[in-house]
């Protein structure tokens, strides 16, 4: 893709879909970005493999080979600095990112969370909508803040709960239209297209404040 390429530092911790569908993204053109590193907790991480493979630079920084979790943010601080990295994309991170971490990259730390946020937070959210009994549910892209899957909203995907599904049919479904939003979020970033103001994100030149549809739902 022409044009400026956005630095972006990729979190992992287990398969590596959403980190998958960004490489996707910048391959086929649709995302003007360039993943400078990728960071896993987990040096099992499938996702370590697609970085290998790309040939993107990775580092494993296990948050229990430091004293404590301003060490751990430390160590975070400095391997996003030195990569050159605007952008951090958490994409199944599945650690609570420190303090000090989110304070040197104010705004500028995204994460996915599988459900309509505030709706589920915290783990297995699938399973916890589909437990539940909500018709609705999805994905929500946001800025990260202290608090918990509470940060600004910049983008959600709704998904339908069918009759038929199970707690992995409809992971499998919301998780499709993880790795449809969440590059959609990031070209918007390099863009310049995301400002976040008073605890709210608006961006410029959206058709829609956020991205609240699934073009599925326009069937039904
Ligand atoms: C996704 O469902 C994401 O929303 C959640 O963890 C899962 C990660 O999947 N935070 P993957 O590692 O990107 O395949």
């Amino acid at each position: 893709m022409e044009g400026k390429k956005l630095p972006i530092a990729v979190f992992v911790s287990g398969k590596g879909t959403n980190l998958q569908s960004i490489i996707d993204a910048i391959e086929e053109g649709k995302l003007s970005a360039e993943i400078k590193l990728v960071v896993s907790n987990r040096s099992k991480a499938y996702a370590l493999e697609r970085s290998k493979r790309q040939g993107i630079p990775y580092k494993v920084i296990p948050s229990k080979s430091f004293k404590n979790e301003q060490e751990w943010g430390e160590e975070l601080i400095s391997a996003v600095k030195s990569s050159g990295a605007k952008l951090v994309v958490l994409a199944g991170f599945m650690k609570i990112v420190p303090t000090n971490f989110i304070e040197a990259f104010k705004n500028r730390i995204i994460n996915i969370h599988p459900s309509i946020l505030p709706s589920f937070k915290g783990l297995d959210a699938q399973g916890q909508a589909y437990r539940y009994g909500v018709t609705l549910t999805g994905c929500t892209v946001h800025i990260v803040t202290p608090e918990l899957d509470a940060g600004p909203v910049i983008a959600q995907a709704v998904v339908p709960v069918l009759p038929n599904d199970t707690e992995e049919t409809l992971a499998q479904r919301i998780l499709k239209h993880e790795h449809r939003i969440y590059p959609q979020v990031i070209q918007w970033f390099s863009e310049g297209r995301v400002v976040v103001e008073n605890g709210k994100v608006t961006v410029l030149g959206a058709r829609y404040g956020t991205l609240p549809f699934n073009p599925e739902l326009e069937k039904f």
